[in-house]
């Protein structure tokens, strides 16, 4: 599994402003549209191009555009503040969603919705999600996409944990993982530390 940290100084900077525990809500959403921004743009320097003629005011030449957009499909709650900046750079994509709540006791994710294709087959995805941590969420939401028969997926996080990643590379899903970093480990409640607390509620609240 190809794993991409983008340690570029203007996403670590919106990466630091998400982790101070002094940030409000409606500056760690800015820092975290911004961020997924820049994460998007690097994940998708390896997407597939096309040429097709154009004209511009001068001359004939040959134009680029992506080959196959692919589908975006943030994980809810947390994934639902990284869908718009997604979207706007990839305008031409469409959007599914997977809903997922970690239990606080198992810490195994806990299905609520599903609004996904039926038919994946030659589509690539791209998956949202702040958080990587135990990677049960993501895996799970990795695997209803491989159930609809997707063989290229993207996953797109802020933070990834050592253990998550590993389950990830263990699984044999046919994914990358690009991230803003990965670090150190899990605590007793599965928190990535040193991390950022819980992305959803410092984004929307708690619960
Ligand atoms: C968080 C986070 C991931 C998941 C990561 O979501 O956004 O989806 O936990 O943990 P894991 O790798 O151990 O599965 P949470 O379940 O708290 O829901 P929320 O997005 O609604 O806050």
């Amino acid at each position: 599994m190809d794993v991409l940290v983008v340690d570029h100084p203007l996403a670590q900077s919106r990466l630091t402003a998400m982790r101070d525990a002094r940030t409000d809500s409606a500056t760690f959403r800015a820092a975290l549209t911004e961020l997924t921004t820049m994460l998007v743009y690097e994940a998708a320097r390896t997407f597939d191009v096309e040429q097709f003629p154009v004209e511009t005011p001068v001359a004939p030449t040959s134009g680029t555009r992506l080959a196959r957009p692919p589908l975006i499909v943030p994980v809810l709650r947390a994934g639902l503040g990284m869908a718009d900046s997604a979207l706007a750079l990839l305008p031409e994509s469409s959007m599914g969603f997977v809903g997922l709540a970690r239990d606080e006791e198992t810490f195994a994710p806990r299905a609520y919705m599903e609004s996904l294709p039926v038919d994946l087959t030659g589509h690539p995805v791209l998956v949202l999600d702040p958080m990587l941590a135990t990677g049960g969420s993501l895996e799970h939401c990795c695997r209803l996409l491989t159930d609809r028969g997707c063989t290229d997926i993207t996953v797109i996080c802020v933070l990834a944990a050592p253990p998550g990643i590993e389950r990830l590379r263990a699984s044999g899903l046919p994914l990358r993982l690009v991230t803003a970093s990965i670090d150190e480990r899990l605590n007793e409640r599965m928190f990535i530390v040193p991390g950022l607390g819980d992305a959803g509620d410092r984004q929307f609240g708690g619960m």
